[in-house]
C-alpha cells in the first residue's frame, strides 16, 4: 500500500544495534522529500525509535515488532516531525487513547495486519492532515463514526479484509477528499453494500483498491430491490432479504463469483 505514495528516491544506510535494525531510505510523498526508516524484529519500538533523531522530517515503519499496545507519549520526543507511521505484523490490540496525541504533521498512518477490532475517534484527534489511512488485515468490527470527522482530509482510506458490517454513511460521505477506498473482504450488509457501491460509483479512481462489492449485477439487484426508495431510506430486513434471494440466483445462474467477499 505504501508504494500508492512513496516513492524511494535512494537508499542511504541501517541503524543497527544488537536490538533490530532500520534501514534508511529518502521518500518523495506529494512532492516532499524526506526521510524514511522500515525498522525490523525488535522487541521495543520506543527503543527503536529513540535511536532516530528528532531534527528533520521523518516516516517510521516498524515490521514484525511484538507491540500488544501502542503506548501513550510513544512518540512525544518525534511529534513534530513525524509525517508517515506504520506498524505493520506487529500484533497490535490496543492503543491508548492518546498515543497519537501531537502528530500535527503526520500524513499516514498504516497499521496493517495486526489484530484491532475497532477505531476508537480519540486517537484521531491530533491527525486533522492524515491523508492517508490504510488498517487492511485486522478484525475491525465497528468504527466510531466520529473517526471521519477528525480526519477530514483523507485522501485514501484503505479497510479491506476486516469484518466490518456497514459504516456510519452520513459522516463517510462527508469525505469528500476520498479518491482511494478499500472496502473488499469485510461483512458488509446489503444494504450498506448498496450505500457503498453508490458512493463508489461517484469516484472515479475508487476501483483500483475496491472490486467486488461494486460489480454492475449486484447494483441492477440492489436497484430492483429498493424499488423507487434511496437505498437510505430502505428497510433494511426487507432489502437484505431480497437481496440475499436475488444474490442466490444470480450467482447459481451465471456462475459468477465476481459478488462474492
Ligand atoms: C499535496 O501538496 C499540496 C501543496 O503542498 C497540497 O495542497 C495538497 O493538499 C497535498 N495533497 C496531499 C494528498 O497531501
Ligand atoms: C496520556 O496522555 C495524556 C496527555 O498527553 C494524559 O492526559 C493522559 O492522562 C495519559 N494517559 C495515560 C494512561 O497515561
Ligand atoms: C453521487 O453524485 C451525485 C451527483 O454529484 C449526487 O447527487 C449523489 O448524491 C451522489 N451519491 C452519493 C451516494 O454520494
Ligand atoms: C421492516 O420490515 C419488517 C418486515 O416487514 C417489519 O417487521 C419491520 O418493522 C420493518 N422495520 C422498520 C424499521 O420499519
Amino acid at each position: 500500500m505504501i508504494q500508492w505514495s512513496l516513492a524511494v528516491i535512494a537508499f542511504i544506510g541501517i541503524l543497527a544495534s544488537a536490538n533490530g535494525y532500520c534501514v534508511k531510505h529518502t521518500v518523495n510523498h506529494n512532492d516532499t522529500q524526506y526521510r524514511h526508516y522500515i525498522c525490523f524484529r525488535s522487541t521495543d519500538y520506543r527503543e527503536s525509535l529513540a535511536r532516530i533523531s528528532a531534527d528533520q522530517p521523518t516516516g517510521v515503519m516498524f515490521k514484525f515488532y511484538p507491540v500488544p499496545k501502542i503506548i501513550n507519549g510513544s512518540f512525544e520526543s518525534h511529534k513534530g516531525i513525524l509525517i508517515d507511521l506504520g506498524f505493520q505484523r506487529c500484533e497490535v490490540t490496543e492503543i491508548d487513547d492518546h498515543a497519537f496525541k501531537g502528530l500535527i504533521n503526520l500524513k499516514m498512518l498504516m497499521l496493517d495486519k495486526n489484530n484491532l477490532q475497532t477505531l476508537k475517534a480519540v486517537w484521531f484527534e491530533s491527525l486533522t492532515n492524515l491523508n492517508t489511512l490504510s488498517v487492511t488485515e485486522n478484525q475491525l468490527q465497528v468504527l466510531d463514526p466520529e473517526v471521519f470527522v477528525n480526519v477530514p482530509n483523507l485522501v485514501m482510506l484503505n479497510i479491506g479484509d476486516n469484518k466490518l458490517q456497514c459504516l456510519d454513511m452520513p459522516k463517510f460521505r462527508a469525505l469528500t477528499h476520498l479518491k482511494y477506498v478499500g472496502l473488499d473482504f469485510n461483512k458488509w450488509t446489503w444494504k450498506c453494500r448498496a450505500q457503498l457501491t453508490e458512493f463508489l460509483n461517484n469516484l472515479t479512481d475508487a476501483k483500483k483498491l475496491t472490486r467486488y462489492i461494486t460489480c454492475k449485477k449486484c447494483y441492477n439487484v440492489y436497484k430492483e430491490c429498493a424499488a423507487d426508495q434511496s437505498f437510505d431510506d430502505v428497510n433494511e430486513t426487507t432489502f437484505n432479504a431480497c437481496a440475499d434471494e436475488k444474490m442466490d440466483k444470480l450467482v447459481i445462474q451465471e456462475n459468477t463469483k465476481d459478488c462474492d467477499d
